[in-house]
């Protein structure tokens, strides 16, 4: 029987680690859980964990905050030792964050197969911490999972269609069973939010590049706060703690600062708004997958099909933001370009071929 050892740290790994722990135990496969600790808050890390029944990690390392090299030279250094004790068959690293270059070094050197998942996305905006990630990792690993065509013609591009299978996007498949649970409980999230019929916007800004920045941050926030309807700015540490440190208040005009949400309830807050803003690669696509219209503030997006079948918009500045905003609700799309909500079976047989 074969042994995956799946390496996790981040709020969006988590998400994707829930469909692959249930594929992994209906496939009867020995799956371990390794928890970097590099998101700590409970609010980032536990409640997915409890929310999407994912079991306990096996393993967790308390790594927790620090600069690019520190946090991912800790993670590593610890890493060696307990992937040393696990004898993994693979190593199954996820995405783009630290937590998954980690891992991914960890591997490589002791000669252990890697598996990325959600291989070859690319932003081609080498500032991006998470595109130094992703890129390392897929040139590092041995099996490259691809959510989408697009992604898979990125790595046939750097030479790697050896190693790439397509199988969809797993997120897909814990957004719509989590979708579908939320529309059985039914009562949203308004009441608590104390808002009126105008609706709401749902928003979340957590990049480095939008929040280090007073005057980037600021200039975000002035646009959000203009908005023709509450915003409800779910609000990431990072930015809390930025704004608090430049002086700018994330409750002012319409912005209203909240926690971020646990998953089904942030799916719950993604389904009644009017709109998402967002700089998040997650939220841009769960919007797509919900027909809601997305504004995304970056000057790109690695999920292209969003912006390409007219539910996403790329903006930049205040007023490029307001617009997007206001925009008239595009025309209903049938495409599925992440899937059909099945693609974690797919991830494990991939695996258990390649192996
Ligand atoms: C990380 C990922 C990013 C992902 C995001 C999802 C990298 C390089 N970035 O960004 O790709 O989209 O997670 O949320 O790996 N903090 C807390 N509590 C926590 C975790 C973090 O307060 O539980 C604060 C700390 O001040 C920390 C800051 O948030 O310094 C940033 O955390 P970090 O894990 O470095 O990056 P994220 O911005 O969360």
């Amino acid at each position: 029987m074969s042994r995956i050892v799946s390496v996790v740290g981040a709020r969006p790994q988590f998400v994707k680690l829930a469909p692959i722990a249930q594929a992994a135990r209906a496939a009867g496969i020995d799956h371990r859980i390794v928890h970097t600790g590099q998101h700590y808050d409970p609010l980032l890390s536990d409640v997915f964990f409890s929310d999407l029944g994912i079991p306990a990690p096996d393993v967790h390392l308390g790594i927790g905050s620090g600069t690019h090299g520190q946090q991912t030279g800790a993670m590593l250094a610890e890493l060696d030792g307990v992937l040393a004790d696990l004898e993994p068959d693979t190593v199954l690293v996820y995405g783009d964050t630290n937590s998954t270059l980690a891992a991914t070094l960890s591997a490589v050197k002791q000669h252990m197969h890697v598996t990325h998942l959600e291989a070859g996305l690319r932003s081609f905006n080498r500032r991006m911490p998470e595109e130094h990630n992703r890129v390392l990792t897929d040139h590092a690993a041995d099996l490259l999972l691809a959510p989408t065509h697009v992604a898979a013609e990125h790595l046939r591009d750097e030479g790697l269609a050896g190693r790439t299978v397509v199988v969809g996007d797993v997120m897909t498949d814990v957004l719509f069973a989590t979708r579908d649970r939320v529309l059985r409980e039914g009562a949203g999230l308004v009441p608590q939010w104390g808002l009126g019929a105008e609706g709401y916007y749902l928003a979340t800004i957590h990049r480095a590049d939008n929040t280090d920045n007073p005057t980037r941050l600021a200039e975000i926030v002035e646009a959000l706060a203009a908005a023709d309807a509450p915003v409800i700015l779910l609000a990431h540490p990072r930015v809390a703690a930025r704004a608090r440190e430049a002086g700018i208040d994330l409750t002012r005009g319409a912005l209203r600062a909240r926690d971020p949400l646990a998953y089904p309830d942030l799916v719950r807050a993604a389904l009644g708004a009017r709109g998402i803003v967002t700089d998040s690669g997650g939220l841009q696509k769960e919007a797509f997958l919900l027909r809601v219209p997305c504004t995304t503030v970056r000057d790109e997006t690695e999920w292209v099909e969003t912006v390409d079948l007219g539910w996403n918009v790329l903006a930049h500045t205040g007023p490029q933001i307001l617009a997007g905003l206001t925009r008239p609700r595009p025309t209903d799309v049938s495409a599925t370009p992440y899937g059909d909500g099945r693609a974690a079976g797919r991830v494990i047989e991939a695996i258990e071929l390649h192996l």
